[in-house]
């Protein structure tokens, strides 16, 4: 049997975490039931974040149904403490670790991860902002690293800003710079952080004397038109130098196409992290696909099924109309469920807060069997999987999406700068929780700087991580990638 204890750096200092107590109710568990011991392994996390999709407990099988199946037993260590793992074991180990658990309410069937409910929860909490801030009272920056974007940090923007000057200044000497200058921005949320640019680049134009701010063109994009309108009125005092364009950030080129090799700077913060993400582990030397399927704990259904005036077994059905049309229509819709909106709303939280996801992992015949995306062959994680042992990664099949449509749109000088929470060395996949984790009302996963940067040298783009600059303490990374020179 093997154990796997990844939070290594929580096991010394002032407060060690207890992995004794809780790896012992396990053991005792495992001692008590009749499962195959040598097909059991352990695996012991820490999940920072305080809302998840995870159980304390949870069992998943490898290879279901197969003669290769085995088993994991995934404890997280931050919240054993207040339950009792040993019964927690023993009740899901009963079922051999089968999730077909009687009390759960499933809303979706088995899926890799990115393809799962939690992404239509999360569009939808980008399309109904206002809604959900409302009934919260807090705006979505305040569960962003540091409680507010690192976008909006001054001293970064000016860094930014002066690496343009440099290049522009440069390009002018040649008589080769274009008489567009365009910047772009992938999910705008409220516009603060074009804001801050903006306001910082005027300023620093004026100083500067060349009259680029004139010349300047900065496109807001974003898939939720809502968040756009919000952004539209945060920069109108840039009037013409701003456009709003609908788009999605994993296809940006579909919009975009006409800026192709015009952009100088391509602004990503705190988006990537956003995007739909599978997961796939090796174990044993062997490649699996993590699917994961969505439901609520039984007992939270009823309340929620109660409050809506809807039977349980209604419930997955009831969310799937939310999900697809909104909390207003559906408050309009089923007048008998929702009193209105704000019910409705309620009814979304609720929901969000007692969402859960079970997972199991499905041997791939082959990593050429996997896309990454419609255009990367999942051959691209053979340099991670195969250099690092026993390891569960983020595939970021979104966030790889975006990166690789967005860099046709570079000028031969251009950049893509992304502020995000991106692992930059594979082992910290090992040590520690990498997501999903639940913000209010969104998803967030650590981004697989690795693997982006993998991809990016095969393309001849360099691709380079720093620790976010301008903050202390801050779990926020930049990215720079540009065309190697
Ligand atoms: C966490 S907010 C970040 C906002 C802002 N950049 C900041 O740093 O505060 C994520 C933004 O990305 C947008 N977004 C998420 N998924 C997207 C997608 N697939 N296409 C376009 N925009 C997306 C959301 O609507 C939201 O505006």
């Amino acid at each position: 049997m093997l154990v796997d204890i990844r939070p290594v750096a929580r096991l010394r200092g002032k407060t060690p975490v207890d992995v004794a107590t809780p790896l012992t109710a396990v053991l005792e568990a495992l001692r008590d039931g009749t499962a195959d011991l040598s097909r059991v392994r352990v695996v012991c996390d820490w999940i920072q974040y305080k809302e998840n999709f995870r159980e304390v407990v949870d069992v998943r099988q490898t290879a279901p149904g197969s003669p290769d199946q085995e088993l994991e037993v995934a404890v997280d260590l931050r919240r054993a403490g207040d339950c009792d793992v040993a019964d927690l074991t023993r009740r899901l180990m009963t079922q051999n670790g089968s999730p077909d658990a009687p009390d759960r309410v499933w809303l979706e069937g088995w899926l890799p991860g990115s393809k799962g409910c939690i992404w239509a929860f999360n569009r939808l909490y980008w399309q109904a902002l206002h809604l959900w801030e409302r009934a919260t009272g807090r705006g979505y920056e305040s569960a962003l690293p540091g409680g507010a974007s690192d976008a909006r940090n001054e001293a970064a923007v000016r860094e930014l800003v002066s690496d343009l000057f440099r290049i522009w200044d440069d390009l002018s000497e040649r008589r080769a710079l274009p008489e567009e200058l365009y910047v772009v921005e992938l999910g705008v949320g409220n516009g603060n952080q074009a804001k801050a640019w903006l306001d910082e680049f005027r300023v620093m134009d004026q100083a500067h004397g060349r009259d680029y701010y004139r010349r300047l063109h900065y496109l807001m994009c974003d898939y939720s038109p809502h968040v756009l309108d919000i952004a539209r009125k945060t920069v109108a005092g840039h009037g013409e130098h701003v456009s709003s364009l609908v788009l999605d950030a994993t296809t940006p080129t579909t919009v975009l196409g006409f800026l192709r090799y015009k952009v100088f700077l391509v602004y990503v913060s705190n988006v990537y992290d956003n995007l739909p993400c599978d997961e796939v582990v090796n174990i044993g030397g062997r490649a699996y696909c993590v699917e994961t399927r969505a439901f609520l704990p039984e007992a939270e259904a009823a309340e929620i099924a109660a409050t809506a005036s809807t039977a349980t077994t209604d419930l997955p059905a009831l969310i799937h109309k939310l999900l697809q049309i909104g909390p207003e229509l559906v408050a309009e819709a089923m007048p008998t469920q929702f009193t209105d909106v704000d019910a409705a709303v309620e009814f979304w939280r609720r929901c969000w807060q007692s969402l859960r996801r079970a997972e199991r992992f499905v041997p791939m015949p082959g990593l050429d069997s996997y896309q990454i995306t419609s255009s990367l062959s999942g051959e691209m994680l053979r340099p991670l999987l195969d250099a690092h042992g026993d390891l569960r990664i983020n595939v970021n099949n979104g966030a790889v999406a975006s990166f690789v449509d967005t860099l046709p749109l570079l000028h031969p000088y251009g950049r893509l700068v992304c502020h995000d929470l991106f692992i930059t060395d594979v082992e910290q996949s090992r040590t520690g929780f990498r997501g999903p984790g639940k913000y209010d009302g969104s998803v967030v996963n650590w981004v697989n700087g690795p693997l982006l940067a993998h991809i990016g040298s095969r393309k001849g783009i360099d691709v380079r991580y720093a620790p976010f600059a301008h903050r202390k303490g801050t779990s926020i990374v930049t990215m720079t990638a540009q065309v190697r020179d």
